[in-house]
């Protein structure tokens, strides 16, 4: 098989399993326990908040090891608002993941204000509708690369137009891709996942600036300084923590393998299929992922040329993995500006550092020979 859906998640690292399968085995202890098995667990823990503070340019005191994406999104939104009583409406982008869409459309069930800022046509936010926008006792929440398209947000840009608001970026596809740093970002709040940078799944940090009053809506044994109650998933820590230092340690020379295949991807498009839209601009975007819509889209859908593709042993996705299943055009597309028909005829091709020239080659040319039959 082909595998080229990365921004749905990677396989996990031989070094990063390595790491994690004595904390599973007889490095079994609650890290919370204070025999010499629970303290050793702990300091796999504490070492393991170190380097993630040290790779964000944070302190270790502002690293929250939650259960993934998901639940830090979740949590930074609904603990803002609900028990942190820290805002009055939430801003998100509209090109945002699920996992801060859907939690901000909840707290707007419940009375808060949310309002999506509007994306140019390429998917990047549109920096001067933020004056237009109230933003006192307000969450902004952007994310430093979008899953879709690849493209980068000018999060630096957006602090400096919202001084006074708190601010969370969603950096799961782009730490370890391209630099991440909360300090050079402005950011108050933001999200990791391990799963997209060769770690293990249903781990993933939460950055929570030091001073902010932040009272978490989960509760329980009080780990985590009382903002992610239950027991600290010790292997899973220390593996995320891993794939996290070698995803950075090597982000230079990933991300030009990454660069090239993609380009190599793109050139193959051009010669090979006439009709398409690249949804991923050519600036600003990671370095690891290629949208493209087929043109003539009455007949051909994503969904469709992703089912061939997979009977031809090429993993590709239409769109976000997280919302497959669903026949919904693309949120993200659509909020481009992309008619209906162009979103629905999408595809994602995302690379990893494991990927070969010769595989994206080999996928581009079934790519080609599927739109053809699929265009009949
Ligand atoms: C941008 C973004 N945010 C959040 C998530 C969810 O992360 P997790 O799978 O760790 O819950 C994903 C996963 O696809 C994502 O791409």
């Amino acid at each position: 098989m082909i595998y080229l859906d990365n921004s749905s998640t990677t396989p996990i690292d031989e070094t990063v399993l390595d790491a994690m399968l004595p904390w599973l085995r007889s490095g079994f202890g609650n890290a919370s326990s204070i025999y010499k098995l629970g303290r050793e667990a702990r300091v796999a823990v504490e070492d393991a908040r170190m380097e993630f503070a040290s790779l964000l340019n944070a302190h270790p005191a502002e690293i929250i090891f939650t259960s993934g994406g998901t639940e830090s999104n979740n949590t930074i939104l609904k603990s803002c608002a609900d028990e942190s009583g820290l805002i009055e409406s939430i801003l998100t982008g509209s090109t945002e993941h699920h996992a801060v869409l859907l939690p901000a459309q909840a707290m707007q069930a419940r009375g808060l204000h949310h309002e999506c800022i509007p994306v140019d046509a390429n998917g990047r936010v549109v920096i001067e509708s933020l004056a237009a926008l109230n933003i006192s006792r307000t969450l902004v929440s952007v994310m430093h690369a979008n899953n879709e398209t690849g493209v980068i947000q000018p999060l630096a840009a957006i602090r400096q137009n919202i001084p006074n608001a708190l601010f969370h970026s969603d950096a799961v596809q782009s730490f370890g891709k391209i630099p991440v740093d909360v300090a050079a970002l402005g950011v108050d709040f933001l999200t990791l996942s391990a799963h997209k940078i060769h770690g293990p799944k249903g781990i993933g940090v939460m950055f929570i600036r030091k001073g902010i009053d932040f009272k978490s809506h989960q509760q329980g044994g009080g780990q985590e300084r009382n903002r992610r109650a239950g027991t600290e998933p010790v292997a899973l820590i220390v593996g995320a923590a891993v794939a996290a230092r070698r995803a950075c340690n090597d982000m230079a020379e990933r991300s030009q393998h990454m660069a090239n295949l993609i380009s190599l991807a793109r050139e193959q498009i051009a010669r090979t299929i006439p009709n398409v839209r690249y949804n991923t601009p050519l600036e600003e975007s990671l370095p690891n992922i290629l949208n493209v819509s087929f043109l003539d889209a009455d007949e051909l859908d994503g969904e469709a040329i992703l089912q061939s593709m997979d009977m031809k042993g090429v993993a590709v996705s239409n769109g976000s993995a997280c919302v497959s299943g669903s026949v919904q055009p693309s949120h993200v597309l659509l909020a481009m500006g992309l008619p209906p028909s162009e979103a629905k005829a999408a595809v994602r091709i995302s690379v990893s550092k494991d990927n070969t020239l010769t595989e994206v080659q080999e996928a581009i040319t079934i790519l080609a020979d599927v739109v053809r039959v699929l265009r009949g």
